[in-house]
């Protein structure tokens, strides 16, 4: 395993990501873990991440005392390195010019073990206000920039090195390779971590834990959850029972669809709950946002609390917690080893009342998502459920702008089922991150349908790509596409009569509308 002491850059996540590319399991810790945990996880090599602060500051974070004489390999990138320079006797300082930020020509040496078989000169991603002025006792420059005379550095005999650039970004074309020699070349790592051992390990870990007990999983139909499902089914068989709550904002033909595949193609025993009939009416003259979601996510937990009594006894409650999510509450939280259960969104039950007794069960909650869909195509999940677009826990309510009643999900949900339609049929649905149609409130606008005025409501669609929901660009759908799903809704869909494309990015603008 690679360690990563996390010095709260952006790109923390990214490192420990790319690590588990190359098949070495790593885990992100708080920059501060103590020695003792440190060993006890038995580290093959260790990474240092990049930072906002500065070495030099007082409360600048540091790392435990001993560490760098427990002989395990370090690598430091960015403040990771300057740490390792300053901590080791070395100065840093702040740099002449402004902050060096964006692509640098890097020349390297290749007889380092950090660069053995790579070209000697390369681009790499810089993003940095401070730089190495002088080395410690020991240490070599191994690569420099025009502007940066240290831009990498090692002590090849205490296997300790730093690179002043992120070998973690895209940016850096030879990146992974430098990881990859990090990683195997200087710590002798074993590409171990693949989905098929972590199948393996996991279905031992739940048969334990579980015992002859019982689990319910709620079930949203979205990738985590399904792929619990599938994961635990493979574990426990008939001792999982799912639980999937149709409040009714669903997409069209989206309820029947999961039931369908989760019972009849993966043979779990599922309980259906029709609850659309008390969401309306919860939601019924609603429509403030916020208060909408606060019902709705009520409601849910309310409703699955009372289908779980109707279940009988179950003593585990599974969850799709993941690795970003155990991440960010340990940060929060100050401890690696435990999350408080955290509600992602409606979908995952929390809050459930002390007297339902279980314990919890999360056996995605050491993968990032890009390892979720790896080990939901291991485990034969059709890949259509593997690349599903994600949606929001209170689905279509939030899609329609002030009240929401049976009639206007109807309508929303024809318009919805064509825009999927059409953008899957010109091969777009997996080039973007989310086609939000949305239904506007009060403007009823004119049209003319053969020879007669007509009034209607309006439709927005919106298309983003983006990484991470954190940002987010207007998609550039070709306008034969738009004009197509434009003209299909208003032909198909009478209730609407106008469709505009959302054309805003985020910030300032969020996804949704509401
Ligand atoms: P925004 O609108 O904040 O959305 O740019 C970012 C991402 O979050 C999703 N989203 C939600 N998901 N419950 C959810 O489960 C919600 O209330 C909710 N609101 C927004 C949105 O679809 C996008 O992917």
């Amino acid at each position: 395993m690679i360690v990563i002491l996390d010095y709260g850059s952006q790109y923390s996540q990214l490192i420990a990501r790319r690590v588990r590319e190359c098949s070495v399991y790593s885990e992100l810790v708080p920059h501060d873990i103590t020695l003792e945990k440190l060993k006890n996880m038995q580290p093959e090599g260790l990474i240092l991440s990049g930072g906002p602060s500065s070495v030099y500051e007082l409360d600048a974070p540091r790392f435990a005392d001993g560490l760098l004489e427990l002989g395990i390999p370090v690598l430091g990138i960015c403040y990771g390195m300057q740490l390792l320079v300053s901590a080791l006797g070395g100065r840093v300082e702040r740099l002449k010019e402004q902050r060096e930020y964006g692509k640098a020509f890097l020349k390297a040496d290749n007889t380092s073990e950090l660069f053995v078989g790579l070209e000697d000169s390369f681009m790499a991603w810089m993003s940095h206000g401070d730089s190495c002025v002088e080395l410690p006792a020991g240490f070599r420059k191994i690569a420099s920039t025009d502007s940066l005379e240290n831009a990498a550095v090692e002590d090849a005999r205490r296997r300790i090195y730093g690179v002043q650039f992120h070998p973690e970004v895209a940016h850096t074309v030879k990146g992974l390779d430098i990881l990859k020699n990090f990683i195997f070349g200087v710590c002798r790592a074993r590409p171990v971590w693949t989905m098929a051992n972590y199948i393996e390990t996991e279905v031992q870990r739940i048969r334990e834990t579980v015992g002859s007990g019982k689990v319910l999983l709620g079930l949203s139909g979205g990738v985590d959850s399904t792929t619990v499902a599938a994961l635990l089914h493979k574990a426990i068989g008939a001792q999982l029972i799912c639980m999937f709550i149709d409040q009714g904002f669903m997409r069209k033909g989206e309820a029947r669809r999961v039931v369908d595949l989760i019972s009849k193609y993966m043979h779990i025993q599922l309980v259906h709950v029709d609850a659309a009939d008390r969401f309306f009416a919860r939601v019924a003259g609603v429509s403030d946002p916020e208060e909408k979601r606060r019902r709705i996510g009520n409601e849910f937990v309310r409703t699955f609390e009372e289908e779980a009594r109707q279940i009988g006894d179950f003593q585990f409650l599974a969850q799709g917690t993941l690795y970003p999510d155990v991440i960010e509450s340990a940060v929060a939280g100050g401890t690696q080893a435990r999350t408080a259960a955290k509600i992602k969104t409606h979908h995952n039950v929390g809050g459930l009342p002390a007297d339902i007794k279980f314990k919890l069960i999360e056996p995605l909650r050491w993968l990032f998502k890009d390892e979720v869909r790896k080990l939901g195509r291991e485990l034969g999940l059709h890949e259509d459920l593997i690349n599903r677009q994600p949606f929001p826990g209170p689905g279509l309510a939030i899609r329609i702008i002030g009240e929401v009643t049976p009639e206007r999900v109807r309508v929303l949900q024809e318009a919805d089922s064509i825009v999927m339609s059409e953008i899957k049929a010109a091969d777009w649905y997996n080039k973007v991150w989310q086609v939000p149609v949305v239904l506007l409130p009060g403007v009823r606008t004119v049209g003319v349908m053969g020879d007669q005025r007509t009034y209607g409501m309006t439709c927005a669609v919106r298309c983003v790509t983006s990484e991470d929901a954190m940002t987010a660009r207007v998609a550039h759908l070709p306008w034969e596409l738009l004009e197509k799903i434009s003209s299909r809704i208003i032909n198909e869909v009478p209730e609407i009569t106008r469709v505009c494309y959302d054309i805003s990015s985020k910030p300032p603008a969020t996804i949704e509308w509401e």
